[in-house]
């Protein structure tokens, strides 16, 4: 007899089915991160307790109530780790935020920007595609299931790239844990894994751009190759480009959405890609964030990678909600470089 779940209201339901992906034509974005005062004062003011989960990526913030958090308090909220430090993940315990009901949800996330409507993600019923609900249970299955037999399911991307104006501060929280555990989610540091590289290198990943496409590895898995190239949406994004409130660069590959480089012969492309995708995942500049009842981790989709990990036991149910709002177009990091060489591609 399968168990019941702690949050049934957030089940996934998709009564409208599958519908193509949104290409949402670019717009000037708001960056709340601009308006932020940089002593932090209402987060600080409203008790913020800050701990680094490395010095390089990842934070995890106590006594702070993000539900309750005035408009000051959500522009400071993720600037913090983004221009103090290269961390720009941060995780905040024990929220209440799980339980303030889908309005307040959505009206906190959409401070951020515009939301994105997933094409084939579920939803709670009586709500709508911007809501994503990632589930897993004895009948719905895992990640595993869905991605089939393999050897590691590590799976290292940037939510959502394929369109002009890109994700920004990502919500995502936590229902239901795994009885037994497991389940963390990844995250990498893109503007570590940048400032790693050798200057002569850098210069070289200055002027390139890549391809993204909406036919990434889940949505084939989801829809199957003919229909997700069909219906794909895609664009192009600097590999290098800058933040659009700290101005750090960041090495904007996306290992599931991004698999070609503008102007560059397949073999060229291929090589490249392989060793910029081995090396986000290192250990230097990555953590895993562990779920704990009232997590919810927020960060900033332009400086940071993240990957599942699908390692809790077959059947147990693992219950999260994800939000996006869109930011800005990504500009290239220096663009003097970037317009020299795509004026080579571009003849
Ligand atoms: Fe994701």
């Amino acid at each position: 007899m399968p168990s019941e779940p702690l949050y049934p209201s957030y089940l996934p339901t998709r009564p409208d089915g599958y519908m193509p992906t949104l290409d949402v034509p670019e717009f000037e974005a708001d960056e709340p991160g601009r308006r932020a005062d940089p002593l932090k004062p209402a987060i600080f003011k409203a008790g913020a307790k800050i701990t680094n989960i490395t010095p390089r990526v990842g934070a995890e913030i106590t006594g702070v109530q993000l539900s309750q958090l005035s408009p000051a308090g959500l522009d400071e909220a993720l600037k913090k780790y983004v221009d103090e430090t290269i961390t720009n993940i941060e995780a905040q315990r024990d929220q209440d935020f799980a339980d303030v009901g889908f309005e307040k949800q959505r009206e906190i996330v959409k401070y951020y920007g515009p939301l994105h409507k997933h094409p084939t993600m579920g939803y709670p019923a009586g709500t709508g595609p911007e809501f994503h609900v990632v589930y897993a249970d004895e009948t719905a299955g895992n990640l595993r299931t869905l991605l089939g037999p393999h050897t590691t399911y590590d799976l290292w991307h940037v939510d959502q790239t394929f369109t002009p104006n890109v994700p920004s501060t990502t919500f995502f929280w936590v229902l239901e844990i795994p009885e037994s555990g497991g389940g963390d989610t990844a995250f990498t540091s893109l503007t570590a894994a940048y400032e790693a590289l050798s200057p002569t290198f850098r210069q070289l990943l200055g002027g390139l751009s890549l391809h993204h496409t909406s036919a990434s590895v889940g949505e084939v898995a989801r829809v199957g190759m003919e229909r997700a190239l069909k219906e794909a949406v895609n664009t192009t994004h600097p590999l290098v480009i800058k933040h659009p409130v700290t101005g750090k660069p960041s090495l904007f590959v996306n290992p599931t959405i991004a698999r070609k480089i503008e102007g560059l012969l397949p073999e060229e492309s291929d090589n490249l890609l392989k060793f910029l995708h081995e090396h986000i995942k290192s250990l230097d500049f990555s953590c895993r964030v562990r779920w704990e009842k009232g997590t919810v981790v927020i960060w900033d989709q332009r400086t940071a990678a993240h990957s599942a990990v699908p390692d809790f036991a077959d059947g147990e149910r693992r219950h999260m909600v994800r939000m996006i709002p869109y930011g800005s177009k990504p500009q290239p990091a220096f663009p003097e470089q970037f317009n020299a060489s795509k004026g080579k591609i571009d003849g």
